[in-house]
C-alpha cells in the first residue's frame, strides 16, 4: 500500500493553478451587444428573499443591486383593465388566499387547450388585488413575510425611476389576457401604459402578439422563448426573422449552456453559440433561469452561484442580461469580479481592506469529491487551500486513518456489503447506529472506498466519484507535506476520549507517533493539531510540545454557550479555537435569519486567541436567509462585522468548497478595494450590502439561556494501550489520575517520547 501510494503521489503532482474567474477584461471590453456591462434583471424584485412582485421585493432589489438593473414585472390584467404584477398563472400560487376579499371565488376558463380552474387576476378589481398579500413561492424561502402588498406595473415604474433603474414588463400569458377580461384587453392596456410610463423592455412569449405592438418610444421589444424540456423553440433557428419585429430575445439559460439532469443533479455541457449568433443577427440576448436556491443543483460550479453567472459573462461571449431571483448575486459576479487592469495579479497585489483569513479545506474539497481522499486533497490544494484537514479516526487495530466521521456508513461504501454490515453494524450510546472505524480492522478498511458526505440532502452532492477513491491512513496524509510543502496539514483528532473509554484504543499516542515518524513535530512545521477533547490536547502538549494546538467547539455542542471563562479554560490547552458557526451567527430556528451575532469571537480575540470559523458552505440550506443563499455575501458580511482596526478577527475559514473562499478572498474586487474611491468608480456602483432583518412585527425567537460549555473531561490516561498493535504499550504512568483537578489526567511525557522514538526506528527498518 505504501509503495503504491508514493507512486500515485508522484504522478499526481500537478502544477498548482489557482482559480481566477473574472467578468470583465479591459483589453477587449464587455462582450455584450451594447459593449456595456450586462443588465441584471430582478425577477419580481428580490424574489429569492421577499414574496415575488411585491413592493418590498422591488424596493429591495433596487436598493441592493448595482446598476445596470431592471425590475421585471409579469403583467396580468385586472377585471377593471388595470395591470398587476404576478408570477405563474393562478393567483393562489403566489398570494395568500386567506387575505382575499370574502366574495372571491375560484373560476374556470378555457385556455391553452384546457379548462383552467383557480383564482384569476381578471376576476378581481385592482383595488381588491391590492388588499391581497404576497406569499413565498418556494418552501426554501423565508416564511415570515406575510403582509407584503402586491405591485402594479405603475409601482414598478415609479420605484425604477426613483432608483434610476429600468422597468421590464414581461407578458407570460399574452393569449389569455388578450382575451380576458375582454377582447383585446392586453393590447389596449399596453398601448396606453407604454405612453404614460417609461418601460425600457417589454417581452412577450407570443411572436404574433409581439408583432402587433407598435414600435414604441424607447421601449425595446423582446421575444421570450420557452424551455421545451431542453429543446429549443424552432423560432430561435431564424434569428434574422426575429430581428424584423424585436430588438432582443429572452431565452432559458439552457439555450446558451445545455444541461443534463443525471437523476441526482445537473451537468452542464459546452456552451452553444447562441449569444454570438443573436448578436450577429442584431439582437440582444437575455437569459433566465437563475436562482441561488434552485434544485436540483448544477454540479459544474460547486454550487457557487457567482461562478454560475460568470459562465455567461466572459471573454468569448457575454449575455446582455441575467434574469434572477437573487439580483445582487448576479451583480456581484458582474461588478465585483472584473479584471480591471487586465491583470488578475494587480487585484491580488492590491492591499486588501482586511488581512485575509487562511483557508482550511475540510476533508479536502469534500463538497465536490468524496472527503479525505487523495482526489479531494489534491483538488483542495489546486483550489487554493492553505491547509487541508484530516479528521482522524482509528481502526480496531489502532491505525489512524482520515475519515470525515467515525461512522463508515456515512463516508465509505461499506454499506454495499451485506456480509460486512452483518459483521459490524452496531450501536453505541455515544455514537448511535452505524459501522464504526474502531470496530473494523485496517486490512478491511483498506479495501473500502470513499463516498461523498451528504449533510442535508442525500442528493445535494455529486455521487459520481463514490466508490472510486481509497481510504487514506494518517501516515499517507502526512506524507503529502513532503510534496506540497506550501500546504499546511490540519490534523483533527476526533473522539479520542470516547474511543479510549469505549475500546481502550489510544488515538493520542497513535497520532503523536505518526507525527513524530513524519518529522512534523518541530516548531516551524506547518501542522495544526486539533481536537474537541481537552484531555487529548493536554496529552499532545506534553508529548509534542512544539506542535500548534487547536480546540474545536463542534457542531454537536450547539446548545451550549461559550463565555469568556470557558475560553480562558480552553486557552490552557490551545491558543487557537475552531468555532462552529452556530456559536457566532446562529440561525434562528423560527425565522432562519441570524438571530444575533454573539461576542464569542471578540472574547476569544481579547484573550489573544486565533479564531477559525467553521464553516463556509455553498449550499443554501446551510446559509441564514440574511446571506441570500450566497456564500460570497456571507463572507463579506462576516468580515465586515468581525473586524477591528482594519484587521479581521477571523483568522481562518474552514470550508468544503475552498475554491469559492479563495476566489472571494483574492479576486473579489469589491471586498478587496472597498473604500478605495478610484477603483470603486471603475467597477461602477458597488453593491450596498447590508444586513436584512425581518419585520419588527415578526415573532422573535428568544434564545434560551444555554448552559455553559464544559470543556473538562473525566479522568483518562492515554498511553495505557491494550488492544493497539504495534507497538507494545508504553509504561503505565505512575502518577494517579486524580493528581490535577483542572487537568484531569497526567501523562509521563518521557515515557511516551521513548516509545515514539523506538517506534520511529522500527518504522524506518520496516520501510527500508
Ligand atoms: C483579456 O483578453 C486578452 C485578449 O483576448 C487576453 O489575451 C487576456 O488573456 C484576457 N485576460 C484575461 C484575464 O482573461
Ligand atoms: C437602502 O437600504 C438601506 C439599508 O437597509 C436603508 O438604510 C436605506 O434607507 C435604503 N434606501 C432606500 C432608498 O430605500
Ligand atoms: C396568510 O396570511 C395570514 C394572515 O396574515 C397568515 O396568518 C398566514 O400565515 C398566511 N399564510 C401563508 C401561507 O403565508
Ligand atoms: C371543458 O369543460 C367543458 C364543460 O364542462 C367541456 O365540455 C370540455 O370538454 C372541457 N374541455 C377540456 C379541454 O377538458
Ligand atoms: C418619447 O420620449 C421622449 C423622452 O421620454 C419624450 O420627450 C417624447 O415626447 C416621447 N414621444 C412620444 C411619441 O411619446
Ligand atoms: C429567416 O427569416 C428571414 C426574414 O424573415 C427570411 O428572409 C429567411 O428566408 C428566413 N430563413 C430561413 C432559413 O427560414
Ligand atoms: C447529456 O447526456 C447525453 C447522454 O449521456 C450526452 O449524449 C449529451 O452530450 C449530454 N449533454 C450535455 C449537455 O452534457
Ligand atoms: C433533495 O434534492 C433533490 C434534488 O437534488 C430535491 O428534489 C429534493 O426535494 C431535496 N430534498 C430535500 C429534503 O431538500
Ligand atoms: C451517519 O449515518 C447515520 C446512520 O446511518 C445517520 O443516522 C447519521 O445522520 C449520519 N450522519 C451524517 C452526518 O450524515
Ligand atoms: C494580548 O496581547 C497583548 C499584546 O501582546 C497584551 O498586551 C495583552 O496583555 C494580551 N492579553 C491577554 C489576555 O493575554
Ligand atoms: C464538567 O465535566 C466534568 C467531567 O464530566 C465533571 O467532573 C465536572 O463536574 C463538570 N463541571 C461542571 C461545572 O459541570
Ligand atoms: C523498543 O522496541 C523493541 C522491539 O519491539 C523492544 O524490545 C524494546 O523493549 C523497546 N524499547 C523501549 C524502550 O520501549
Amino acid at each position: 500500500m505504501e509503495k503504491k501510494m508514493n507512486l500515485n503521489l508522484l504522478t499526481l503532482v500537478v502544477l498548482v493553478t489557482l482559480p481566477t474567474c473574472f467578468a470583465y477584461n479591459a483589453t477587449i471590453g464587455w462582450q455584450t451587444f451594447n459593449k456595456g456591462p450586462p443588465l441584471v434583471i430582478a425577477n419580481g424584485g428580490t424574489s429569492g428573499l421577499y414574496p415575488d412582485q411585491t413592493l418590498r421585493a422591488y424596493r429591495d432589489a433596487a436598493n441592493s443591486t448595482s446598476s445596470p438593473l431592471a425590475l421585471l414585472c409579469d403583467l396580468m390584467i385586472s377585471k377593471d383593465n388595470f395591470g398587476i404584477c404576478r408570477p405563474g398563472f393562478f393567483l393562489e400560487m403566489s398570494t395568500n388566499t386567506t387575505s382575499y376579499p370574502a366574495t372571491a371565488k375560484r373560476s374556470t376558463y378555457s385556455g391553452y387547450g384546457q379548462n383552467l380552474t383557480g383564482y384569476f387576476a381578471n376576476d378581481f378589481t385592482l383595488a381588491e388585488l391590492l388588499t391581497v398579500t404576497g406569499m413565498r413561492t418556494s418552501n426554501a424561502r423565508p416564511p415570515i413575510f406575510t403582509q407584503e402588498t402586491l405591485a402594479a406595473p405603475e409601482n414598478v415604474s415609479q420605484i425604477a425611476a426613483e432608483f434610476g433603474v429600468a422597468t421590464w414588463i414581461n407578458v407570460e400569458f399574452p393569449e389569455f389576457f388578450q382575451e380576458y377580461p375582454a377582447p383585446n384587453s392586453l393590447l389596449s392596456y399596453l398601448t396606453s401604459f407604454l405612453k404614460t410610463n417609461k418601460v425600457q423592455y417589454l417581452s412577450v412569449t407570443n411572436s404574433s402578439i409581439l408583432k402587433l405592438i407598435a414600435p414604441t418610444n424607447g421601449t425595446r421589444l423582446v421575444l421570450k422563448l420557452l424551455d421545451y424540456d431542453g429543446l429549443v423553440d424552432p423560432l430561435f433557428q431564424n434569428l434574422t426573422d426575429i430581428a424584423t419585429y424585436a430588438q432582443g430575445v429572452l431565452v432559458p439559460n439552457s439555450y446558451v449552456i445545455p444541461k443534463n439532469f443525471t437523476g441526482y443533479g445537473v451537468y452542464e455541457g459546452q456552451a452553444t453559440t447562441a449569444v454570438q449568433d443573436a448578436h450577429k443577427a442584431g439582437l440582444e440576448i437575455f437569459v433566465y433561469g437563475f436562482a441561488n436556491d434552485r434544485q436540483p443543483y448544477i454540479y459544474n460550479y460547486s454550487k457557487d452561484p457567482v461562478l454560475e453567472v460568470l459562465s455567461y459573462v466572459g471573454d468569448s461571449f457575454t449575455a446582455d442580461g441575467i434574469v434572477t431571483d437573487f439580483p445582487n448575486t448576479a451583480a456581484t459576479a458582474i461588478h465585483c469580479y472584473p479584471d480591471g487592469f487586465d491583470k488578475p495579479s494587480t487585484i491580488q497585489a492590491s492591499t486588501p481592506k482586511l488581512t485575509n483569513p487562511i483557508i482550511i479545506a475540510e476533508d479536502g474539497a469534500s463538497g465536490d469529491l468524496p472527503g479525505s481522499t487523495m482526489a479531494a486533497y489534491l483538488k483542495a490544494i489546486d483550489d487554493g487551500a492553505d491547509y487541508i484537514e484530516c479528521k482522524v479516526q482509528i481502526t480496531s487495530d489502532g491505525v489512524p486513518i482520515c475519515r470525515d466521521g467515525e461512522n463508515l456508513l456515512n463516508n465509505t461504501n461499506i454499506g454495499s456489503s451485506q456480509a460486512k454490515l452483518e459483521k459490524y453494524y452496531t450501536a453505541y450510546p455515544d455514537f448511535g447506529y452505524g459501522v464504526f472505524s474502531f470496530d473494523v480492522p485496517s486490512t478491511e478498511i483498506q479495501n473500502l472506498r470513499g463516498i461523498i458526505s451528504r449533510p442535508n440532502n442525500s442528493t445535494s452532492r455529486d455521487p459520481a466519484n463514490d466508490g472510486k477513491e481509497s481510504i487514506l491512513t494518517l501516515k499517507e496524509f502526512l506524507n503529502l507535506s513532503k510534496i506540497y510543502t506550501n500546504t499546511g496539514l490540519y490534523v483533527n483528532v476526533q473522539n479520542a476520549y470516547k474511543v479510549y473509554r469505549l475500546k481502550n484504543l489510544d488515538m493520542v499516542s497513535a497520532v503523536a507517533t505518526a507525527l513524530a515518524v513524519a518529522d512534523l513535530t518541530n516548531a516551524g512545521d506547518k501542522v495544526l493539531l486539533a481536537s474537541e477533547d481537552t484531555s487529548a490536547l493536554n496529552a499532545f502538549q506534553e508529548v509534542i510540545p512544539n506542535v500548534r494546538l487547536v480546540y474545536v467547539i463542534a457542531n454537536n455542542e450547539m446548545d451550549y454557550s461559550v463565555p469568556r471563562e470557558v475560553l480562558k479554560e480552553i486557552k490552557k490547552y490551545a491558543d487557537t479555537v475552531h468555532i462552529y458557526r452556530s456559536f457566532i451567527d446562529r440561525i434562528d430556528p423560527y425565522t432562519y435569519f441570524v438571530n444575533k451575532m454573539t461576542s464569542v469571537v471578540q472574547e476569544a480575540k481579547a484573550l489573544n486567541m486565533t479564531v477559525f470559523y467553521a464553516s463556509i458552505s455553498n449550499e443554501y440550506l446551510n446559509l441564514a436567509f440574511d446571506y441570500r443563499a450566497d456564500p460570497h455575501l456571507k463572507m463579506y458580511y462576516l468580515l465586515q462585522e468581525l473586524q477591528s482596526n482594519g484587521k479581521s478577527l477571523l483568522d481562518g475559514f474552514l470550508t468544503v468548497y475552498p475554491a469559492t473562499v479563495y476566489n472571494f478572498l483574492n479576486n473579489n474586487y469589491c471586498y478587496r478595494t472597498l473604500g478605495g474611491a478610484t477603483n470603486r468608480s471603475m467597477s461602477g456602483r458597488n453593491d450596498p450590502i447590508y444586513r436584512v432583518y425581518p419585520d419588527a412585527t415578526a415573532i422573535w425567537y428568544i434564545p434560551p439561556a444555554f448552559p455553559v460549555l464544559n470543556v473538562t473531561q473525566g479522568p483518562v490516561s492515554y498511553g495505557n494501550v491494550v488492544n493497539a498493535t504495534p507497538p507494545a504499550p508504553p509504561p503505565k504512568p505512575s502518577s494517579s489520575p486524580s493528581l490535577g483537578s483542572n487537568l484531569p489526567f497526567t501523562l509521563l511525557a518521557s515515557a511516551v517520547l521513548i516509545f515514539i522514538l523506538n517506534f520511529t526506528l522500527q518504522q524506518v527498518i520496516i520501510d527500508g
